[in-house]
């Protein structure tokens, strides 16, 4: 049978990063070729954290702009927003009955956030099991993301593993699906893990002055120009490796290793930041017309809403008989 696929990222911000791209996006693409793939835009999970109905309707439609430039197609994939299936909302509570409390204490995008400060509400507490029911109303065998969401894939294997042993098998069990290497965790300006929420993100559509104000920002230690300086788990090189040819980031290393040069790391943060314009050009200039473009971009998302219909209507027909749910008003 071929494989389902299904990812999707969360509208926090209106700009996907580099973190977004490397550790996600760019294989959604690649899966893309294989067919049954399914991108969404996470907008219930986003409530958790954005409050202001204009600021999330422009994130929406920010990372609509981002993932279609980027290069996903509305020719091979299905790409669609989440409150077009308002379904999940009624698989997660299904799922949450058979969701031990323990099993969500022990998740830690919600443990690092309660020790961050961050608030916790239900929404924060329980949205590892509206990805279960984003990931499992597809009934997604594959689910491409950064190393810090594999343990959320976990616990969708878990509930769908225990919906299958209770009332007999609906769901696949989904596996994470993960690159190896640097792409699977990318550092950020502080050298921490990139993320929106601790504010140390590259943005790939950001304006030329803004993103070069950031890369200049990346954290370093004190090596002065002339002084020697390991590259070897530098961030600049690091975020380097992802944009640029092995060639190009041997010789950033050589020149770094060397003392009395005159390299410092503001003139390797000089080439990162060009090797990232470069990267993403294209990207950029497609973004640009998508942007200007809001009715296209608008048909496609309605289009993939509209194809999502029946492969949710017939998940949520196996659910209901697998609960004994069979109220024939529902349909009426
Ligand atoms: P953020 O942490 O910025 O809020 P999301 O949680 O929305 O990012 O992540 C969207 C996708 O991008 C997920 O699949 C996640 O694993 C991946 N991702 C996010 N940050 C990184 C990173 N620094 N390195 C690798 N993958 C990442
Ligand atoms: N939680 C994911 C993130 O923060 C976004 C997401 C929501 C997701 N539902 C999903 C990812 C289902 C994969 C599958 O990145």
């Amino acid at each position: 049978m071929s494989q389902v696929t299904l990812s999707g990222l969360t509208p926090t911000s209106s700009g996907i990063h580099l973190g977004n791209y490397f550790g996600a996006v760019r294989q959604w693409i690649d899966l893309q070729k294989e067919g049954g793939a399914h991108y969404f835009i996470a907008t219930y999970h986003a409530l958790t954290s954005v409050k202001d109905p204009e600021v999330l309707a422009g994130n929406i439609f920010g990372v609509a702009c981002d993932y279609l430039a980027l290069g996903l197609d509305p020719e091979k994939a299905l790409i669609y927003r989440q409150e077009d299936v308002p379904e999940v909302c009624e698989l997660s509570w299904i799922l949450s009955t058979l969701t031990p409390m323990g099993l969500l204490e022990r998740c830690h995008a919600y443990k690092d956030k309660v020790e961050k400060g961050i608030s916790a509400d239900h929404g924060l507490f329980a949205y590892p099991v509206l990805m279960a029911a984003d990931i499992l109303i597809v009934r997604s065998h594959r689910v491409p993301v950064g190393q810090d969401q594999k343990q959320h894939v976990e616990v969708t294997r878990d509930i769908a593993g225990k919906f299958n042993q209770l009332y007999g098998d609906v769901f696949p069990l989904p596996e994470p699906f993960i690159l190896e290497g640097n792409a699977a965790k990318v550092p950020g300006i502080d050298g921490q893990k990139m993320s929106k929420s601790y504010g140390n993100d590259l943005g790939i559509f950001e304006p030329e002055k803004k993103l070069r104000k950031r890369v200049m920002s990346i954290i370093t230690d004190s090596q002065g120009v002339d002084d020697p300086k390991e590259p070897e788990g530098n961030t600049i090189v690091d975020l380097f490796k992802l944009v640029a040819s092995e060639e190009k980031v041997e010789e950033m290393a050589e020149k770094m290793r060397s003392s009395g040069i005159g390299y410092g790391y503001g003139h390797a943060k000089q080439e990162l930041y060009e090797a990232i314009l470069e990267h993403f050009a294209d990207a950029r200039t497609r973004r640009i017309e998508l942007v200007n473009n809001p009715d296209k971009v608008e048909e496609i998302l309605h289009e993939g809403a509209r194809k999502i219909r029946p492969v949710v209507e017939e998940t949520m027909e196996a659910v209901h008989n697998a609960l004994g749910i069979r109220s024939r008003s529902r349909n009426a």
